[in-house]
């Protein structure tokens, strides 16, 4: 069995790639952010008010959340289709502060990792979720390299983008991810650091299959 933790800020490739190696290896892949954004869109459609702590726990009580072949199921829906937006990468920022939050989520992702293979990727995996992971990578980037990533993703899907302010959104949610009391982003001491910002996603690949093999084999 082998766990391995993939955090980083947004935007550094880490689902793109964990993707590749749960892939290569026959393992589950979870992407813990996906987790985090079905929450938010499920506040902003609900006018949740987050200030309200019995109002987010009346609401979580009542939410189940599932992964199916990488969709998200919330209370029974698919809404995968719906999480990528600007819009909601700031709610789920805003929420992924809340200690209610939190504690449903990675409750979840724990129970979803037991007994088996998966690579997980997120922000507090390494250092909270699986501190115990066989591997843990800490994937960054410059924000400029990461927003220029992202911005050639919108403009292919024949989106409109502006790359400065993609690269503004991208600095700001650093900021929250890096600054907010619990769990926040942080490389964990037994992590390996991979700055990605001049490597392709073929070599990104073939670092981290190396040492997860490696780590297989021990
Ligand atoms: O990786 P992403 O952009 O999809 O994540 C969305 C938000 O969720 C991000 O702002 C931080 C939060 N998040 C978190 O707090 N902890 C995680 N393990 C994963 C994501």
């Amino acid at each position: 069995m082998i766990r391995i933790a993939i955090d980083g800020p947004g935007g550094a490739g880490k689902s793109t790639i964990a993707k590749m190696v749960a892939e290569k290896m026959n393992m589950e892949y979870i992407d813990t952010g996906a987790m985090y954004r079905a929450i938010g869109w499920l506040f902003s459609k609900e006018s949740v008010d987050t200030e309200n702590e019995e109002a987010v726990r009346k609401v979580l009580d009542e939410t189940t959340m599932d992964f199916e072949d990488n969709h998200v199921i919330l209370n029974g829906q698919d809404i995968s289709g719906e999480i990528r937006t600007p819009e909601i990468s700031k709610a789920a920022s805003i929420c992924s502060k809340l200690p209610a939050v939190r504690s449903k989520l990675v409750a979840l992702q724990r129970g979803i990792a037991e007994g088996k293979s998966v690579v997980m990727d997120g922000r507090d995996i390494g250092t909270n979720v699986l501190p115990n992971a066989e591997l843990k990578i800490f994937l960054t980037a410059d924000p400029m390299v990461r927003a220029k990533r992202r911005y050639d993703q919108l403009v292919e899907a024949g989106k409109e983008a502006d790359l400065d302010s993609i690269c503004e959104d991208i600095k700001e949610r650093d900021y929250q991810d890096t600054h907010r009391e619990l769990n926040p982003l942080k490389q964990a001491e037994d992590a390996v650091l991979l700055d990605t910002s001049d490597m392709t996603i073929e070599e990104v690949l073939h670092q981290i299959m190396t040492m997860a093999e490696e780590k297989d084999e021990q």
